[in-house]
């Protein structure tokens, strides 16, 4: 496994110009969540887990080492990655901090993974992941007797757990729509005696309780009347090693797919994207908007919805999304805003307090970078609202430097961005690519293939 280099590296800009129509077909990289959690899991379980299709990313990739630091055996071979587990509640005590680089997913789900084991485990991540709050993970983790030894003011990291001689169960309501929060709690329970509930009043991303079931975890998902899930899971049962095949990122597929819906004439399609429920709000906000986008081929792969997806320019107009369907799209907001840019009339999303904690605070960073474009937005506490500008004129940045954004070290503000300035009147330029490669390494080849002008 190659060492992930981003957080050595020097920031480098990248420019985004006006391009012809974008046309061809491209294949997507794995999608991160199940990637992450292919590693852990496949790194828990006994026996040999096999995957094809991960996602090759800095922060995949960190989870992986962090794996190998606990005892699990990873590698590749041709393909495929082939890793030897250790066995439910038999991780080795780590002998370094655990550096989980810029990823949110791999350290929060980590921290519940291990946190109940009887061993000291120190959490070191880069200055964004450092700013992000790690007491939504901690909080429950302490219910279940785990110390937090050390930690950066305001739970945050670098920080150091200790769990007990032996966990106690708890039944916990997540505080917020967090799938992180939600799987470092069931992956906690999973070294703790007895059920432990997790009961999720607004349905996040589901890949944990479907992978851990695959996997052998004895565990049930019922919905209540009101629409409120309780997932209860068995503590110390067995897991074993399974075949995976990950499906494509529909959260990388959303950067192709709006390049495609507003420089005019493209014609693409985005082969292998996920469509897991929780996961396709920003598909069905495009296609209110006007967007054209046909579902090809839809197909069971991995236990999961896959399709291609054929995308055509569109002429957009602006919606309300409802704050309901941010669970299922809260990664996307950024390359919506974008599309919202070029869409007739406003655009008004609510709901995504989330956002502020993302890897940087992403309503505030796509505001600036929107306003340094020239585009008309008004960012509120929880809400933002753009006003379109059709055919891209006037947008883009003023003269030299000007409208640069500032992407935070945060990879989706910098291929947001990016998209914008391909059909933009002036280039946008981000002052920072070298974060792209925490989940989307192939996004510069991809786009350059479909006739994309960034450099
Ligand atoms: C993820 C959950 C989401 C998402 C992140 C991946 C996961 O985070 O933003 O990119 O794989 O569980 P939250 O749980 O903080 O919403």
């Amino acid at each position: 496994m190659n060492a992930p280099a981003h957080s050595s590296a020097q920031p480098a800009p990248a420019s985004a110009s006006r391009s012809q129509a974008l046309s061809g077909r491209i294949r997507l990289p794995g999608d991160k969540s199940i990637s992450h959690r292919a590693f852990m899991f496949g790194g828990l379980a006994a026996g040999e887990t096999r995957i094809t299709g991960l996602l090759e990313g800095e922060d995949v990739l960190r989870t992986g080492e962090a794996m190998k630091a606990m005892g699990a055996a990873i590698e590749k071979r041709g393909e495929e990655w082939v890793i030897r587990g250790v066995g439910n509640g038999c991780l080795l005590e780590p002998g370094a901090p655990l550096d989980f680089g810029n990823a949110g997913t791999g350290s929060r789900l980590t921290m519940g993974l291990v946190g109940t084991y009887d061993m000291k485990t120190t959490f070191v991540g880069d200055a964004s992941l450092s700013k992000r709050p790690m007491g939504r993970v901690l909080d429950p983790l302490r219910l279940m007797g785990v110390q937090v030894l050390d930690a950066a003011p305001g739970d945050r990291m670098p920080l150091t757990l200790h769990g007990p001689k032996r966990a106690a169960p708890i039944d916990y309501r997540v505080p917020m729509p967090s799938a992180q929060v939600k799987s470092a709690v069931l992956l906690a329970a999973l070294n703790a005696p007895g059920v432990t509930t997790v009961i999720e009043p607004v349905m996040t991303r589901d890949h944990t309780e479907k992978m851990l079931a695959g996997f052998g975890a004895s565990l049930e998902v019922e919905t209540d009347a009101e629409g409120v899930r309780h997932i209860r899971i068995e503590g110390e049962g067995k897991l074993v090693g399974q075949v995976i095949a990950v499906p494509g990122d529909p959260s990388s597929a959303a950067f192709p797919l709006v390049a495609a819906l507003i420089v005019p004439g493209s014609d693409i399609v985005i082969e292998n994207a996920l469509m897991n429920p929780t996961r396709t709000g920003l598909i069905e906000t495009l296609v209110e908007m006007g967007g054209s986008i046909e579902i090809l081929n839809p197909r069971k792969a991995g236990g999961e919805d896959v399709a291609d997806l054929r995308v055509r320019h569109s002429e957009l107009r602006g919606v309300t999304v409802p704050p309901q369907r941010a669970p299922s799209m809260i990664d996307e907001y950024p390359v919506l805003c974008v599309a919202a840019a070029f869409a007739e009339g406003q655009t008004v999303m609510e709901g995504l307090e989330e956002l502020r904690v993302k890897e940087s605070d992403r309503l505030a960073a796509v505001a600036a970078g929107l306003a340094a474009n020239g585009v008309d937005c008004t960012e509120g506490e929880s809400w933002l609202v753009v006003r379109g500008s059709p055919d891209g004129k006037g947008l883009g940045g003023r003269g030299l430097g000007g409208g640069t954004v500032a992407t935070h070290l945060d990879h989706r503000i910098a291929m947001s961005f990016l998209v914008m300035g391909l059909a933009a009147e002036r280039p946008v330029t981000v002052d920072d690519r070298t974060m792209v490669a925490t989940s989307f390494p192939e996004f510069f080849g991809l786009m350059a293939g479909l006739g994309a002008h960034i450099e």
